[in-house]
C-alpha cells in the first residue's frame, strides 16, 4: 500500500546515498520513459527542493533538456521573500528553443518572480570565438554570476541519445564510441567509470566549478537513464538525486 511505498523509498533512497556518496536522495513513483506524468513529479519534487534550499536573493544556475523544462513548468508563485536570479549553467549544447537553458532560466524566473539573465552565445563555438566572446563585458558579466551560483540544477542524459540529439559530427560520435561514452551532462560526455571522453566546447561552468558550489542537484528519471546516472555521479560533483523509482531500482539491482 501507500505507506509500504513510501517506506520502500525510504529504504532505497538510503541505499542510493550510501552507495553513491549523495547527501540527499529523492525517488518518486513510476518511470518517466512510460508515463509523462513522472517527469512532471519529478519537477514537482526538484521544486520543492530548490525551495528548501533558497534563502532570499540566491543565484540558480541550470541547464536545459525536457526534465529541467518539466521543472519549470511545475512552479508556482510564491508568498515568500525568495527572489532567485536563474541563469544558463553553460552556453548553448544543441537543445530545441523551448529545452535550452536560456528559455528554462526565463520561465523559472517569470513563474516564481524571480529574475534572470541570459548568455547570448552561438552554439557550437569555435575556438577563435569562444576567445574573443569571453571578453565580452554582457558575456563576461553573466559568466560572473554563473560561476558564482549557489544552486546549479542539472540534467543528466545517455550518452549517445544526447550527441544524436545534438546531431553531433562523425567525429564526435567516433570518439565517444571509442571512449565508450555513457553519460553526459553539462555538455561533458562520462565513461562507465565517470572519466570524461568528450567535452563540448561552450562558455559557463566548467566541471571543476562545481566543487566549490554548495548544492548541485542533479534530476534525471527513467529506466533508460539509470546506467548514465550511476556513471555521471561516479565523479561525485553533484550531491543531490531527484529520481523515480525505476531508475531508481536498476540503479540498485543492475542494468
Ligand atoms: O542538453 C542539456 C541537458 O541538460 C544535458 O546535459 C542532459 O544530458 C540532457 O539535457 C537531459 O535531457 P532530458 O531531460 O530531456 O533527458
Amino acid at each position: 500500500d501507500y505507506v509500504e511505498e513510501i517506506n520502500g523509498f525510504r529504504v532505497l533512497e538510503t541505499e542510493i546515498k550510501q552507495t553513491l556518496n549523495l547527501d540527499r536522495v529523492i525517488i518518486t513513483p513510476g518511470d518517466s520513459d512510460v508515463q509523462e506524468w513522472v517527469k512532471y513529479d519529478l519537477g514537482r519534487r526538484a521544486v520543492q527542493s530548490l525551495h528548501d534550499e533558497l534563502t532570499s536573493h540566491e543565484t540558480v544556475a541550470l541547464t536545459g533538456g525536457t526534465t529541467m523544462a518539466a521543472v519549470a513548468e511545475m512552479m508556482q508563485p510564491t508568498s515568500s521573500a525568495i527572489r532567485p536570479l536563474f541563469v544558463p549553467a553553460r552556453g548553448g549544447l544543441g537543445e530545441r528553443m523551448e529545452n535550452q537553458a536560456n528559455t528554462i532560466a526565463a520561465e523559472m524566473a517569470k513563474r516564481i518572480n524571480g529574475d534572470y539573465r541570459m548568455l547570448y552565445v552561438p552554439d557550437p563555438l569555435s575556438e577563435e570565438t569562444y576567445h574573443s566572446i569571453i571578453r565580452e563585458p554582457g558575456v563576461k558579466e553573466v559568466l560572473h554570476m554563473i560561476k558564482q551560483a549557489d544552486v546549479v540544477m542539472h540534467g543528466i542524459g545517455d550518452a549517445l541519445t544526447m550527441a544524436n540529439r545534438r546531431k553531433a559530427s562523425k567525429d564526435v560520435l567516433e570518439e565517444l564510441n571509442t571512449g565508450r561514452a555513457v553519460s553526459e551532462a553539462f555538455g561533458y560526455y562520462f565513461d562507465q567509470s565517470g572519466q570524461v571522453v568528450h567535452k563540448v566546447r561552450t562558455v559557463g561552468i566548467q566541471l571543476e566549478d562545481l566543487s566549490t558550489i554548495k548544492t548541485v542537484i542533479a534530476v534525471a528519471g527513467g529506466k533508460s537513464k539509470a546506467k548514465a546516472i550511476d556513471s555521471y555521479l561516479r565523479q561525485g560533483k553533484s550531491n543531490v538525486l531527484i529520481t523515480d523509482e525505476a531508475a531508481a531500482k536498476a540503479l540498485i539491482k543492475g542494468f
